[in-house]
């Protein structure tokens, strides 16, 4: 359950929106941030404070990839695997990266300090290859870059949060 003071919040977002749709992701992300992924009970409020159905949410949850409809790690690193970034080294980089941590790709560490998964093109292609951790973006990624980005956030000094 969610704090007053977030549902308070939560609320007057919604109804600041044009439509309560609109206000979705943004329902859905404070929510993610509260519980650590979308859980079904934070699907629920969701569908509560957006007045649709759990069905409805549901949809758009599963169509936004930075929204998780399962635990994740305190970090959640994306890899983009569209076409530029796959044409410039990105599935070395998320083969490396998998390596490193010493997991498939789309799983997480067991210390549950780190996920990785592949997302579609992250709007940034000239600086291909990309990768996100939280809302940070990084480009030209080289594997150097991207070994000491996991390093970090695997001794918590990148500060920078899974679900933000
Ligand atoms: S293809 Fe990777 S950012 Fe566009």
């Amino acid at each position: 359950m969610i704090p007053a003071h977030l549902k308070t919040d939560l609320e007057q977002r919604v109804a600041a929106a044009v439509t309560n749709r609109e206000a979705a992701v943004d329902v859905m992300k404070a929510l993610q941030r509260h519980y650590g992924w979308l859980t079904d009970e934070a699907l629920d409020e969701a569908s509560q404070l957006l007045k649709m159905s759990p069905l409805q949410v549901e949809e758009l949850a599963t169509f936004y990839e930075m929204i998780y409809r399962r635990p994740v790690g305190r970090h959640v690193v994306h890899v983009c695997d569209s076409i530029s970034c796959w044409a410039s080294g990105g599935e070395t980089l998320l083969e490396s990266l998998a390596n490193l941590l010493n997991i498939e790709c789309g799983s997480t560490t067991p210390d549950g300090a780190v996920t990785l998964l592949p997302c579609s093109c992250l709007g940034n292609c000239g600086e291909a290859p990309c990768m996100m951790v939280g809302e940070k973006q990084y480009g030209r990624v080289t594997l150097e870059m991207g070994a000491e980005i996991v390093a970090a956030l695997r001794n918590n000094s990148l500060g920078i949060s899974a679900t933000s």
